[in-house]
């Protein structure tokens, strides 16, 4: 975990104790830096707080570093993916195919192709059309597709406009008046099709949980009028979604909403024997990420201090794409103090990490970190402007781990799989 220890950011793993500053002394350009090891207590912590049929399939679009994949793999998790690069470095890294669920809005031919020949666990569908899609290529491949049902719940949750995806007039899922009419097709076609399960997801940031509840008791009862009806279900998806409160540093008011969200789904599903899914990304590691940045000039004018960073919004988007507010902390704290305006390098006014944020005095080449950065930090990350890609840097035991370039395994992955 990261934590202040004598006025220094330290990364504490263990008995060990490493300064931040100590690791970026080595570096020059910007770099996000992972706790595997906080990762994996995390996981472990989320495993013992949901129910035993309960099953963890990590959104890795949050983070795919290799590193993080491997740790999580290793602890025994499941993916949830959303693309055919997401398939092939799932494929890649050893996961058995029926610890991963194929979700998306968009899925092309080829990647229902891929998701078929490897059979994993699911494919949750999105759309009548998707469905005669997956019909029509299981078909030519003489298979039975497993799939679920994702169902739009209509429900709303606080969080920004970007990332709620339950209501009727978002993408995503299946409007319920057009369930009888999947239901009809999915009988007219079982050879190719089966159903195997109902999936949801409502959205990111969530921290009340009641629009949860709600669109989960009605999963679960549209599941059990399913059974009733003779479809042979197994799984109930309830997605991702858990919140992480950036405003805070720490874990404890995940812990909280943890110990809510475990209990909330015991009570739930007491009486209920099929597999439920659970696909956390951001919440899995969120918190153990940091984007450390090096100030480059301290430009102050008559109006303001601007502490101008050699990153930016192409290392880091969610400042600016959802407003969102990190926290944004020295090396080391010292009594001096200044505000400054943390700004990026890309030519857009709205590259801002932090406004009017109160710091020690700064100079060029200080750093800063941006906190819990370990969810959609990297992943969303570009090279806008042709700015340089940042690094990312694991963490274990106290030992810096290689990071394994994603993209040339995802190419290596899906060239294998054309060849084939
Ligand atoms: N399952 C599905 C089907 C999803 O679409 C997502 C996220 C998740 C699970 C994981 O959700 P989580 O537990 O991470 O909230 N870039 C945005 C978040 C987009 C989330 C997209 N879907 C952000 O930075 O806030």
């Amino acid at each position: 975990m990261f934590e202040f220890q004598d006025n220094h950011l330290c990364l504490k793993q263990g008995n060990r104790s490493i300064k931040l500053k100590d690791i970026a002394q080595q570096e020059t350009n910007p770099f996000y830096l992972y706790d595997l090891d906080g990762m994996r207590d995390w996981y472990k912590l989320f495993k013992n707080s949901i129910p035993p049929q309960a099953g963890i399939f990590y959104a890795m679009k949050a983070n795919n570093n290799f590193q993080v994949l491997k740790a999580f793999q290793e602890e025994g998790a499941g993916l949830d993916v959303v693309s055919g690069g997401e398939i092939a470095l799932a494929k890649k890294m050893g996961f058995s195919p029926d610890k991963v669920i194929f979700s998306g809005v968009g899925k092309s031919k080829e990647e229902i192709t891929m998701a078929l020949q490897w059979g994993l666990l699911q494919i949750n569908v999105e759309s009548l059309e998707e469905l005669k899609a997956i019909h029509l290529i299981a078909k030519s491949l003489n298979l039975t597709a497993s799939i679920a049902l994702r169902v739009n719940p209509n429900v709303d949750i606080e969080s920004h406009p970007y990332i709620r995806t339950g209501r009727v007039d978002h993408k995503f899922g299946i409007d319920e008046t057009q369930i009888p009419q999947i239901l009809d097709f999915i009988k007219q076609n079982r050879n190719t099709l089966y159903l195997q399960g109902l999936s949801q997801h409502i959205g990111s940031q969530i921290f009340d949980l009641k629009s949860v509840l709600k669109a989960a008791q009605n999963l679960k009862s549209l599941y059990k009028n399913l059974l009733q009806e003779g479809f042979a279900l197994k799984t109930l998806d309830l997605g991702g979604g858990l919140g992480v409160d950036y405003h805070t540093f720490g874990p404890d008011k995940d812990t909280l909403l943890l110990k809510k969200y475990g209990e909330m789904l015991k009570e739930l599903f007491t009486d209920f024997s099929s597999h439920v899914l659970v696909e956390p990304g951001r919440f899995l590691t969120a918190r153990f990420g940091m984007l450390c940045t090096r100030v480059e000039y301290v430009k102050k004018t008559p109006h303001k201090n601007f502490a101008i960073v050699n990153s930016g919004m192409h290392h880091f988007l969610r400042p600016a794409l959802y407003q969102a507010i990190h926290q944004i902390f020295p090396l080391q704290i010292n009594s001096k103090k200044e505000t400054y305006d943390v700004v990026g390098t890309i030519c857009e006014t709205g590259d801002i990490f932090g406004k009017n944020i109160t710091l020690p005095t700064l100079k060029a080449g200080d750093w800063l970190v941006l906190a819990d950065t370990g969810a959609y930090g990297y992943v969303m990350s570009n090279n806008y402007n042709l700015q340089v890609p940042v690094k990312e840097i694991p963490f274990s035991k106290g030992t810096r781990l290689d990071s394994p370039s994603i993209l040339s395994m995802v190419y290596e992955a899906k060239e294998s799989h054309q060849n084939n």
